[in-house]
């Protein structure tokens, strides 16, 4: 059968230029959206009496047929059909006949395929949304039991302060957090549906946009035609989303996997969700968060390459839009994977508390603790109890020991005004809930950061 637009060609197109232009192998995947827009397009029509109602049943039946089709593996994907769009209405007009044929009215492939792209990627948001609110609900989980766990909080990987472990989560809580924000807010912003711009221009029938929009579960039809069949912002949007959420689960795997090396020896990755060698029968190897950490890639690319296609083009639709579908594909599948195991991991994880509190012990980890202390019990200056504090730091170093691990007679040697109050200064757990600003470590805020996130969570 020839193409359904082959009316002006003389002769048939050349196998290599099906295979070439094709997008048929990709957009398969978008035939659920294909239908539901082709259907309520269908009833719009007939609404408008620009088909009949017995041609909008015909064609309606008919779509839930090859909906069948497909799900049932029996639908016969051919290359020569180019894309999903032309493949079901070709389908169509074999089941059903005349009726089939007038689908297509006041439609065009350009405004067809920005709205099932549409449809994908709204749909997409709020499932990577869903995936990512039970990341967040995992970590407070954890958070909650570890709010008086010491770990050393590092700058520069160089111990630097004593916080809680549930405050290092958090950290990650509150990241995924901005990264529901950005995926519901690109979800709000690019509610709008495409359907009914036609080709570029819109369209002389008498089509009711707002129905179609509504039928579709879209806040409203779009603005400017012209604009809506070349716009690929939306998935722009998602893939950035996307990379932007990976980049944030690359840096937690990185520490997942810092934390389970010996060196570390914090946590413990539980069995299921790690690998052995090939060789080395000893090895229990991080697999899934390096793999986590490296999906960053691909997300990134797919980003970079879409931005790459839509620069420059001119208005309206150019076929090189056509290849904005796989990167989004792969990053929305890689998201969603990705998101589903980071939470298994996560939720099976086991701490070794004791192991964290011996390394909180090591880096003199109270020092601004002791600076503080002469700030506010002996009136001295900061930049001078800084310098105070660091001939303390030496004095440990010189003795082997902790600067938390000084007694008042070693610390009164480095300033003889030192009193026996600066001892409880020194001590990491105290140190810890000192720092009791707002959106710091102590346990009574980390506490509120928790109450704030599930209150987020709620809300959504
Ligand atoms: N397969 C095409 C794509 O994915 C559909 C739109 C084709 N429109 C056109 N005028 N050739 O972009």
């Amino acid at each position: 059968m020839s193409k359904l637009w082959a009316g002006r060609f003389q002769k048939g197109s050349s196998k290599l230029l099906d295979r070439f232009n094709a997008s048929i192998p990709f957009d398969k995947e978008l035939f659920l959206e294909d239908i539901q827009g082709s259907k309520v397009h269908a009833k719009m029509l007939a609404n408008q009496g620009i088909i009949t109602s017995k041609e909008k049943d015909e064609i309606l039946k008919g779509l839930d047929q090859i909906l069948e089709e497909i799900k049932k593996g029996k639908f016969e994907w051919k290359i020569e059909d180019e894309d999903i769009h032309m493949a079901i209405e070709k389908r169509l007009t074999q089941l059903i006949g005349e009726a089939g044929k007038k689908l297509h009215t006041a439609r065009s492939r350009n405004d067809q395929v920005a709205l099932d792209f549409r449809l994908f990627v709204q749909k997409s948001n709020l499932e990577i949304v869903d995936l990512l609110k039970k990341v967040i609900s995992t970590l407070l989980t954890l958070a909650k039991n570890e709010t008086l766990t010491l770990i050393p909080g590092m700058t520069h990987l160089q111990h630097a302060q004593p916080i809680s472990l549930a405050y290092h989560l958090l950290a990650y809580a509150s990241m995924f957090k901005r990264d529901i924000e950005r995926f519901l807010s690109s979800y709000e912003r690019n509610n709008y549906s495409p359907l009914g711009c036609a080709a570029l221009a819109g369209t002389p029938y008498p089509i009711d946009r707002e129905f179609t929009a509504k039928e579709l579960g879209f806040k409203a039809p779009t603005l400017n035609c012209l604009d809506t069949v070349s716009d690929r912002d939306f998935a722009l949007e998602i893939l950035f989303n996307i990379a932007t959420m990976m980049m944030h689960i690359s840096r937690l795997a990185e520490e997942l996997i810092l934390w389970s090396s010996y060196e570390f020896g914090f946590i413990t990755i539980s069995d299921e969700y790690a690998t052995g060698s090939s060789i080395m029968p000893q090895k229990k190897n991080p697999d899934v968060p390096e793999l986590l950490r490296a999906k960053t890639g691909r997300s990134y690319g797919n980003l970079i390459a879409l931005l790459t296609v839509m620069k420059g083009l001119p208005l309206a639709y150019n076929k090189d839009m056509q290849e904005d579908k796989e990167g989004v594909f792969d990053s929305v599948e890689t998201a969603k994977i990705s998101l589903e195991i980071l939470e298994k991991v996560l939720g099976s994880l086991s701490f070794n508390r004791k192991r964290m509190e011996e390394a909180t012990k090591i880096g003199h980890l109270s020092a601004t603790d002791l600076a503080d202390y002469l700030v506010q019990h002996l009136n001295i200056p900061f930049r001078e109890a800084h310098f105070i504090t660091g001939k303390a730091v030496a004095k440990a170093e010189s003795l082997g020991k902790d600067l938390s691990q000084l007694t008042l007679q070693e610390l009164q040697e480095v300033e003889p005004k030192i009193t026996a109050e600066a001892l409880s200064y020194l001590d990491l757990k105290n140190s810890m809930n000192a720092r009791s600003s707002q959106g710091g470590t102590a346990k009574k805020e980390v506490e509120d950061q928790i109450k704030k996130l599930e209150e987020f969570l709620n809300s959504l």
